[in-house]
């Protein structure tokens, strides 16, 4: 099934929004900070996102853009992600963000000093005043009570833990470095560290895993009791390990198996309290995630750390994917910009109804023109109308990929 999960990667416009490593390039990189400065007057950038780069080991079936940890990189790594917050030229750019996501990789490879670092950075050079949300995505390898406490001091007050399987002999085929116990003693030390809203990242539809597996992954992450819950169906990416392993036939996926466990997801989530607010992201009332819902709903953004994507009204650019070059050109004041692209309106158009129509607000029905189409899905019991938008039903959920294509 379409997964369009997470944050970061090349799949269709639902993938990754904000961050991914795609690369439609147009024009070659120019001055994007005089372009921001312009735009930021205008209106304010709400959402910023901060790419790390760094992994203690590489998954096989991750396709973000990261490197193996070099300790003798990372802390001039940190010196030019705090440049960048600034602008090349040091003009009083002083964002003022509602939501900061720091993503990876994993960020909480950095040590203490580099997250300090970081911390009196961000806390320097931005206008915090605002921020309802800053998230960090943490891998339970690499969470000890001292980071927690430093993530806290940060203003972090949102947690998404890369757990992704309770059963040992699947995060062993993942290549993660955690085992169950180091995950669920990950959680507990961020919830003594006094985090209130963590997320747990799910895999469902791995090798081999059976429907029972999978039911006891939900049902562990739930008796845990976090706020919030990500489901992603694996996807083979390109250039991963995975990806030739399934190529060449050692690993197979299903279809149907993949359907029946989104079903089952579904139901045991929805059933302990988890309301499905888009098609891989579960939470408890009023615990939706501001930055996700942002690029849900085709905000603007701004990221910063190589392969980081922004956008801003009808522009598109996105960072160097390479951490070294990307410290080099910032601590030399140039640009990290790799590539620039102009979005037209049918893009725009596009990429708005494959991500609204992921969430449970539905798209609006103004954007969808073919009503034969419309209703062919009403009669397929894939779409269901409600006031002034549709919807994808349960059916039509997990069919949201091929439903959006036929929009557009
Ligand atoms: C930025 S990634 C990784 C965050 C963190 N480094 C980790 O591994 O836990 C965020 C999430 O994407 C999901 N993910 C990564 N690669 C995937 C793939 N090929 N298919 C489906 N989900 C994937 C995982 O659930 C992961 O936690
Ligand atoms: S730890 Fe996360 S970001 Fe790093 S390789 Fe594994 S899945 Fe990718």
């Amino acid at each position: 099934m379409g997964n369009g999960a997470n944050h970061n990667t090349s799949a269709t416009p639902t993938d990754f929004v904000g961050r991914f490593c795609e690369t439609p390039v147009q024009e070659a990189a120019s001055d994007t900070d005089a372009l921001q400065f312009q735009y930021e007057k205008l209106s304010p950038i709400q959402h910023i996102y901060v790419h790390i780069p760094f992994c203690a080991r590489i998954c096989p079936y991750c396709a973000f853009y990261k490197d193996l940890l070099d300790r003798s990189q990372t802390s001039r790594f940190c010196e030019a992600l705090v440049r960048e917050l600034v602008g090349r030229d040091r003009r009083a750019r002083r964002l003022r963000p509602s939501t900061i996501y720091f993503g990876g990789g994993t960020p909480t490879v950095l040590n203490i000093a580099q997250l300090e670092l970081l911390r009196c950075g961000f806390h320097e050079k931005l206008d915090l005043s605002e921020l309802v949300e800053w998230t960090v995505e943490a891998n339970p390898g690499s969470v000890s009570a001292r980071k927690a406490a430093v993530l806290k001091k940060f203003g972090v007050n949102r947690i998404s833990l890369g757990v992704q399987s309770w059963d040992g002999q699947l995060l062993e085929l993942l290549g993660r470095e955690h085992n169950a116990q180091q995950a669920e003693e990950s959680f507990r030390i961020l919830r003594t560290a006094g985090f209130t809203n963590i997320n747990i990242d799910l895999m469902f539809g791995l090798p081999g895993q059976t429907a029972s597996q999978w039911r006891a992954s939900l049902e562990k992450t739930v008796a845990l009791q976090p706020e919030h819950i990500s489901t992603y169906c694996l996807t083979y990416e390109e250039d991963t390990e995975f990806f030739l392993r399934h190529a060449k036939g050692e690993l197979r996926h299903d279809e149907h198996v993949e359907a029946e466990f989104f079903e089952m997801t579904m139901a045991i989530l929805e059933n302990a309290g988890y309301e499905q607010y888009e098609i891989s992201n579960y939470a408890r009332p009023g615990f939706e995630s501001v930055h996700n819902r942002a690029y849900w709903l085709g905000e603007d953004y701004l990221g910063f750390g190589p392969s980081a994507v922004s956008t801003i009204g009808m522009r598109r650019w996105q960072n160097l994917c390479d951490y070294r070059a990307y410290s080099d050109r910032v601590l030399s004041d140039q640009s990290p910009c790799a590539t620039i692209e102009n979005l037209t309106d049918e893009m725009k158009r596009t990429e708005r109804i494959a991500l609204a129509l992921r969430t449970r607000d539905g798209i609006s029905a103004s954007e969808l023109k073919d009503s034969a189409q419309i209703d062919e899905f009403i009669t397929l019991k894939l779409l269901r109308k409600s006031t002034d938008s549709f919807l994808l039903t349960r059916k039509g959920k997990a069919l949201a990929d091929s439903v959006a294509e036929a929009f557009v």
